[in-house]
């Protein structure tokens, strides 16, 4: 019996594939979805309980490591899971650490998106010890070509390392044609001249982007801008670059969009000419704005709060730690644009209670340590969510050259 978990775009496909090969499946999704021939589990533990195979396709490293610890109790002795979601070798190695020596572990994470999910046509790029991978072979032959890449990882590795040049290969053509767009280059024929060279499925993928606006989701940019994350490790490299403009897109909310939705979000800051900034360094917005932009060399930080990842308040009741973590918000969003806060031009505040004003000044004057800039603050009634006791933003000039 085969264990499935992740009803997702690309597992929910595949887990009909097992069914219609003959196969007895078991599926389970953190959202409850049905796959019509598999039994359903109300719970990871339950769907691997009977399993010899347990398949994963899930969104990141995260949800592989939760699910799996929540399946953990359920595991049979000799039951093999095969990870196919994109998570990257350094995950991969802390699961196998992470499961009982009894269970084996391949990684398997797949080339090829939606349509080829279908249809049994995606390249698997399966990492393994080689009694497992063979193991696993027939099963994973119904979901397309199976590559044996090498040992545990390895499949995962070679997974991140084709992301890190098709991803940005993507990324790229989005900018140029947007670029191109707005210097009035026929963008008709730039799609057509660029899909005949070797661009040529990358453009056809970018196409209905261009011409109709969003569209489908097959990728989810958000995913795309996970597995750069994954597969970028220096700064300085061009994958790197795509990664931040992915980030920068998803900050904007179109991380559940196509990853072809880049090429909306290029063209309107290039339109605008005003670029929308959301660095990775901080928690992201809730996608209604954007923690930053730049116009005419100066940075407009927009008001920040003590929120952390999760939206939960930080130092509830507490003035000077609401403070601390709002200057350190602000201090990171200034040096994504190479600024601190001495080219801070303006400071405005906002504080639910003035009386509590100089708990705040003491934790500022730790930061702004020159002549201070020009400074507004007022007192409000109440702020968008109860317990935050102050909001600050800030106006800075941005230095020659950036
Ligand atoms: N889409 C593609 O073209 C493509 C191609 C190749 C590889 N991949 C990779 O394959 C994997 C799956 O991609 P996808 O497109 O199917 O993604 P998706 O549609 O976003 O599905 C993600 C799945 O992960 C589940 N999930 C997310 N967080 C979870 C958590 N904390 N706990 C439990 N379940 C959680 C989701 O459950 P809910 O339904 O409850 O949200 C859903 O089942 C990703 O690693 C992706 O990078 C995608």
């Amino acid at each position: 019996m085969i264990s499935f978990l992740g009803l997702g775009h690309m597992g929910a496909p595949m887990a009909r594939r097992l069914v219609a090969a003959g196969h007895k499946v078991t599926v389970w999704n953190r959202t409850p979805r049905e796959v019509e021939g598999a039994v359903g589990a109300a719970s990871p533990a339950e769907a691997v309980a009977e399993a010899e195979l347990v398949i994963t396709m899930l969104s990141d490293p995260a949800a592989v490591r939760r699910v799996l610890a929540d399946a953990a109790p359920g595991l049979r002795s000799g039951a093999l899971v095969v990870e196919m979601s994109t998570i990257g070798p350094e995950a991969v190695a802390e699961l196998r650490d992470r499961l009982p020596s009894q269970v084996g572990l391949v990684d398997a994470p797949v080339l090829g998106s939606v349509q080829p999910a279908r249809e049994g046509t995606l390249t698997v790029l399966a990492g393994g010890l080689p009694e497992d991978l063979a193991r696993c072979r027939e099963v994973l032959e119904v979901f397309g070509r199976v590559r044996e890449a090498g040992g545990p990882g390895a499949g995962a590795a070679l997974k991140l390392a084709v992301m890190s040049a098709l991803v940005p290969a993507q990324v790229l053509l989005a900018e140029t044609v947007a670029y191109g767009e707005a210097t009035g280059v026929n963008t008709a024929a730039l799609l057509d001249v660029l899909g005949e060279t070797p661009l040529g499925t990358l453009v056809e993928r970018l196409r209905p982007a261009v011409e109709n606006g969003p569209s489908e989701t097959r990728y989810a940019l958000g995913l795309a801008a996970k597995d750069l994350a994954l597969a970028s490790h220096g700064t300085q490299t061009l994958a790197a670059a795509a990664r931040d403009r992915l980030q920068e897109a998803a900050g904007a909310g179109l991380g559940g969009e196509d990853l072809t939705a880049v090429f909306g979000h290029v063209a309107t800051a290039r339109r605008t000419g005003v670029p929308k900034l959301n660095p990775a360094s901080v928690p992201a917005t809730n996608g209604y704005y954007s923690h930053a932009t730049r116009a005419g060399g100066l940075l407009f930080v927009s008001g920040q709060v003590a929120l952390d990842e999760a939206g939960q308040v930080v130092g509830e009741g507490d003035m000077r730690r609401q403070s601390e973590y709002v200057m350190e918000l602000l201090a990171r969003i200034l040096a994504d644009q190479g600024c601190t806060f001495d080219d801070v031009t303006h400071i405005r505040t906002h504080l639910t209670d003035m009386s509590r004003v100089s708990e705040y000044g003491s934790v500022r004057s730790r930061y702004f340590t020159g002549a201070p800039p020009a400074s507004t603050t007022v007192e409000v009634s109440r702020l968008f969510r109860p317990g935050l006791l102050l909001e600050v933003e800030v106006i800075a000039a941005m230095p020659a050259g950036r």
